[in-house]
């Protein structure tokens, strides 16, 4: 049968196709990102259950809406808390999660330990791996004390003889490790372009719809940080989990940017020990075991983390820059809001830190970003700066605006009752949210709307 072929040039980036080449992606931005592709025309007239990946569709019609069933029972517990935690509660069947990280950064352990839980459940798990052979993975599982007897490897990589193994053995939870090594023979580009991974997400969706059951698709981080062709796949899945953070710390953090079926920022804190990850129950303790205590530029903010109180410690370092244009760098936090929370530092506070550098660090690894995190951050650099230390037994959040006031948060209560928990005496928050807090148990208070107010109290 003769194939209609079309080349085609994809930007690796966002997925965005061109007839011709071009050194910039007209779309995202991105240079150098586009590459040439081959397009088989899929048949013309499918036959049977191999064209729709090897499922027949299911025949679907118009339901009445109060005869729709509610998700929430329908949520499966993986066995790990924090997983469960990250996905909203559970894993939610027919839903289609991709896991992105860097390499070395624990996805396929993660990702074995779930399997070992959900088939310790009863249920028959496949683990598709193009990475690593059965017995790479069988190592790493009796390092992990994996003892499911459900658990079945696949090394294949051919999306066709995949499905087919599905097809025989139907498995009630799949893991693609990883997504980028699958290929699928309709489409000529190699494995981990943009055309294929496409395909191969769109198939693994229509599987788990049709046959409603959880696929898990392990998916690489480039250098620059996204999946290959980030934007391609993220829409096309339910559920995006990262790992953040960096590989030196041995706790992970896993955030959700994207769920259909739950919280997006939802976060799930894991240790990295000798039998693989373990749940860390109360991050903000883990997050603050190292704190110094009475030292300058040392300061502990209230965030919230999908629907998660979280305190971290904020530190920066103000010092006498040697260069005509001091450094301002940020670890954790947006670093164009560092230079607008300078500019109100010095504008509206009057802190001279046009000739300093300035140095901002989330400690642990996390990312916060949330306008609420403002006064800890100008907190810690006014610490650094004056050379005085914050309390120890005190915290702070609050969004900063231009003319240096102090602006409500969301949930400041569920804050401050966090800060409570781990044993602050006094907590500096927006006026407009001290309403009803004033008589929390063991936590004074304090309503600021001022940057210079809050600076006052602290110092
Ligand atoms: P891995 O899951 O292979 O990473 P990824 O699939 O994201 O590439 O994780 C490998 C790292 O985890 C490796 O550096 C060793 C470490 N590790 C442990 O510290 N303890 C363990 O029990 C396991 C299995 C791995
Ligand atoms: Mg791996």
């Amino acid at each position: 049968m003769a194939r209609a072929t079309a080349t085609v040039y994809v930007c690796q980036n966002c997925g965005h196709q061109e007839s011709k080449w071009l050194g910039k992606c007209p779309d995202c931005g991105e240079w150098n990102s586009l590459v040439e592709e081959r397009a088989r025309a899929a048949p013309s007239a499918p036959k049977g259950m191999a064209a729709r990946g090897g499922f027949r569709l299911r025949e679907v019609r118009p339901v009445q809406f109060g005869e729709i069933e509610s998700q929430t029972e329908a949520r499966v517990s993986s066995g790990v808390t924090e997983f469960d935690r990250v996905l909203g509660g559970g894993i939610v069947p027919g839903s289609l999660i991709l896991i992105g990280g860097d390499p070395g950064i624990g996805k396929s352990t993660l990702l074995l330990q779930v399997a070992d839980k959900l088939s310790g459940q009863g249920a028959r798990v496949l683990y598709v791996s193009g990475e690593e052979s059965e017995r790479q993975i069988k190592m790493r599982g009796e390092r992990l004390g994996v003892e499911a007897a459900n658990l079945y490897l696949l090394p294949e990589t051919n999306l066709e003889r995949i499905f087919n193994e599905i097809e025989r053995s139907e498995p009630g939870a799949i893991i693609v490790d990883s997504i980028q090594t699958v290929f699928s023979e309709k489409i000529e580009s190699a494995p981990g372009s943009v055309s294929q991974v496409r395909e191969v997400a769109g198939q693994f969706l229509m599987l788990a719809k049709n046959r409603d059951i959880p696929v898990f698709l392990i998916g690489h981080v480039t250098k620059e940080g996204s999946i290959a062709g980030p934007k391609a796949l993220e829409h096309i899945v339910d559920t995006v989990l990262y790992f953040e953070g960096e590989r030196h710390h041995n706790h992970r953090i896993v955030r959700a940017t994207k769920n259909r079926f739950g919280a997006a920022n939802e976060l799930g804190v894991f240790e990295m020990t000798g039998e693989g990850l373990v749940p860390v129950a109360n991050p903000s303790e883990m997050f603050l075991q190292e704190r110094p205590q009475g030292v300058a530029g040392s300061v502990v903010t209230a965030c919230m983390e999908g629907t998660r109180p979280v305190l971290v410690e904020i530190q920066a370092l103000v010092a006498g820059s040697k260069y005509n244009y001091p450094v301002r760098t940020a670890q954790g936090f947006n670093a164009s809001r560092i230079a607008l929370l300078l500019a109100v530092l010095e504008k509206r506070v009057g802190l001279h830190l046009l000739g300093d550098d300035v140095f901002v660090n989330v400690a642990g690894g996390l990312e916060v970003d949330e306008p609420a995190a403002d006064l800890g951050v100008v907190a810690a650099i006014a610490s650094s700066f004056r050379n005085l230390p914050v309390d120890a037994h005190t915290a702070v959040f609050g969004e900063v605006g231009l003319t240096g006031e102090v602006r409500g948060s969301t949930q400041a209560q569920v804050r401050a009752r966090e800060a409570q928990a781990l044993g602050f005496k006094r907590i500096v928050m927006p006026a407009s949210n001290t309403a009803g807090l004033e008589r929390l148990l063991g936590l004074r208070v304090v309503g600021v709307r001022s940057v210079e107010e809050a600076l006052d109290e602290l110092f």
